[in-house]
């Protein structure tokens, strides 16, 4: 384990914020007697707890035992099968929610469509029936990678259906990426689009598929959505592509769920670590199933006539939890817009919330930062009474952005709930409940049911109040990751090596003398850019891989909006030279193998990267010349440190 990220202790922040009483009256839990009560329940006797929560669920069959522990593998209602796309779909038809929209859909062009649960599950059905008459089976690896439109939920579910995992990628990432994601997953079958939109213009999806099949051939079938038409001028090659519309004429609509196993995958999603590849994190079926729905029901305070609006993609996993699975299985509508948030212009989700009235918005701090740089003015002109809640995630939100998001977005009446996770936690861990948390500007304050966090120096040991340490979780809990695809030996490294008998989480903490948690970032080599995750390697190595470079050290700098910015220390090859069309060319290149998330903000030319006696980058030296600007103008000028390499220290300085 490296530290990167300097753990230092955050300014105070002393204002408190109840609930609103208005909030409280309504609220799924209002009592913090019963909050107690239940937490404690939850971590003395989880199998109680959690066996009492998965009552609610329907189960094909029910579990031998609630959970099975032998560090660090982990099982959840042993013994029980059950399908979480009969949970979101039919379990709703049955309890009567069969004809209220399931999702309510807006493209960036302004199309709208409404689609009940009984008529998602018709095209579930008909889309699982789909799949397997292109013979994809349980267990096989699907991957999608599709823009923000109901086929790409209607796609999941269909997976989930027949028990064959998705494996989604996030339609910003490249090619490379594509072929990388499906070489590790070894997965036979591509479900996609002719294109989607993104600022007017047209993403153009199929042919970045077909790009990545080049890189990677084991790809039989590519299934293609038309959203675009004519604009996205695709080519299908015949015997390997079909349009979906074709494949669906034919498809029967009954479907009837298969009976997974408890521990069967559910999905497959690829994350960003410190060292290496992404690596494909393993959710399974029943834990990741009951913990996003009891989440979402408890955390979002969900009520049958809700409309959660939670603006993640589905390409990463906010998305999949809280847009998709925990969404529907409370019978709730969920919202998903296909577009970008300043197209046409930076009015567009204010303009949202009045058309179709979410009561629930969730979001990350870096598009609260993005809102608040355009002006209140913006927000004020339009009528966001139908809020009634507020969440944030992805990354720590700063106190200004959160007093602004209470007080512009929130009008003072929301709670806020910053919900702290990861896609490794497969649902939320510490957040506030909105009905009984009195809530701190940039805390995410208490555990959820079931979670045991604690803040431990390097040896383990819980540190002092108000001391800076790092986040590990003490017991698992239900949508905890089961493996890392392929490699259950990096699961043990990177989560339970470094902090004996815990889950390690990655980023630094403190806990209050209310105990309340504050997250201070990532202390390992993996950034958070924009609440993305990217690991400082992955894009070291896309710089390598191009003729120029020598040699490059990527490092987090701080960055107004995005939170963290990337900034790129290059030195090159023996007969290039430093010039801005290089720096272009870096550029593209790094677009090129990861995808525009990964584009550098800085990229810094140097003879020598400074390098400590024994070989180690000093990123931390790196860090402070990053954070304190961009070289203007004259990008000829090397960084020198050469003077520093003469003085060279052993530590890690
Ligand atoms: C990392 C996980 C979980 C969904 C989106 C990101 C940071 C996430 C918060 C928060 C402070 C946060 C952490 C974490 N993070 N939420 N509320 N406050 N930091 O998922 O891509 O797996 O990234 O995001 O550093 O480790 P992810």
């Amino acid at each position: 384990m490296t530290q990167s990220g300097a753990i230092t202790s955050k300014m105070a922040e002393n204002r408190t914020f109840p609930p609103p009483a208005k909030f409280v009256e309504q609220a799924n839990i209002k009592s913090l007697d019963e909050y107690r009560r239940m937490y404690e329940q939850s971590i003395r006797q989880p199998e109680e707890f959690w066996g009492k929560i998965a009552e609610g669920f329907h189960w094909f069959k029910k579990w031998d035992k609630v959970r099975d522990w032998k560090e660090p593998d982990v099982k959840w209602f042993v013994g029980a099968k059950t399908n979480v796309s009969y949970n979101c779909l039919d379990l709703q038809i049955e309890k009567g929610r069969g004809n209220h929209p399931a999702i309510l859909f807006e493209g960036e062009p302004g199309d709208v469509r409404k689609i009940t649960f009984k008529e998602l599950r018709t095209e579930v059905c008909k889309f699982a029936n789909v799949l397997k008459k292109l013979g994809v089976k349980k267990g096989d690896r699907v991957t999608i990678y599709m823009p923000m439109i109901p086929e790409l939920p209607i796609a999941m579910l269909a997976c989930a259906r027949i028990g064959a995992p998705h494996s989604i990628i996030f339609g910003g990432f490249s090619a490379t990426a594509i072929s990388d994601r499906v070489g590790d997953a070894d997965s036979h079958i591509i479900i996609t689009c002719d294109g989607g939109w993104r600022r007017g213009k047209v993403v153009p999806l199929k042919a970045t598929v077909d790009e990545a099949l080049e890189i990677d051939r084991r790809v039989k079938q590519v299934v293609v959505f038309k959203r675009i038409g004519e604009q996205a001028k695709v080519t299908m090659k015949a015997g390997r592509d079909f349009w979906w519309h074709d494949l669906m004429k034919e498809a029967s609509a009954d479907c009837p769920a298969e009976q997974c196993d408890a521990e069967d995958p559910l999905f497959l999603l690829y994350t960003s670590g410190s060292t290496g590849k992404p690596k494909g994190i393993k959710h399974t079926t029943a834990g990741y199933m009951v913990y996003t729905a009891f989440t979402s029901k408890m955390i979002f305070d969900l009520k049958p006539n809700d409309l959660m609006w939670c603006t993640a993609d589905i390409g990463w996993v906010t998305g999949h939890s809280y847009v998709v699975y925990g969404i529907l299985q409370n019978g709730v509508t969920s919202l998903i817009y296909e577009g970008s948030p300043d197209f046409p212009n930076w009015e567009r989700f204010w303009t949202m919330i009045e058309k179709h009235k979410p009561t629930v918005f969730y979001t990350a701090p870096t598009a609260i930062r993005a809102f608040m740089k355009q002006g209140r003015q913006l927000v004020d002109k339009h009528d966001l009474s139908s809020l009634r809640l507020l969440g944030s995630v992805g990354e720590p939100i700063n106190p200004e952005a959160w007093m602004w998001y209470h007080e512009v977005v929130g009008r003072k009446s929301c709670p806020i709930v910053d919900t702290w996770w990861q896609t490794e936690t497969g649902g939320i861990l510490i957040t506030p409940l909105p009905g009984i948390t009195d809530t701190k500007p940039g805390s995410a304050t208490r555990p959820f049911f079931g979670v045991e966090p604690d803040v431990v120096d390097r040896s383990g040991k819980t540190v002092n109040v108000n001391e800076g340490g790092l986040l590990v979780i003490r017991q698992p809990w239900p949508a905890m990751l089961r493996t890392v695809w392929g490699d259950h030996d990096r699961f043990k490294r990177t989560y339970w090596s470094d902090i004996k008998g815990c889950y390690f989480t990655g980023d630094g903490a403190r806990r209050d003398a209310d105990g309340y948690y504050w997250l201070m970032g990532r202390v390992d080599d993996v950034l958070n850019v924009s609440g993305h995750r990217l690991g400082t390697a992955e894009v070291e190595s896309a710089l390598v891989a191009h003729e120029a470079v020598a040699e490059a050290a990527v490092v987090g700098m701080p960055h107004e909006i995005k939170g963290e910015g990337i900034a790129a220390f290059v030195t090159l090859r023996k007969g290039f030279t430093a010039s801005d069309e290089l720096k272009k060319a870096l550029d593209a290149h790094v677009v090129k193998e990861i995808g525009a998330i990964a584009r550098p903000d800085q990229i810094r030319f140097s003879e020598a990267l400074p390098k400590t006696r024994s070989g180690k980058i000093m990123r931390r030296l790196l860090r402070e010349i990053a954070a304190g600007g961009d070289v203007k103008g004259d990008t000829t000028t090397l960084e020198d440190f050469n003077v520093i390499n003469k003085l060279r220290q052993d530590d890690e300085s």
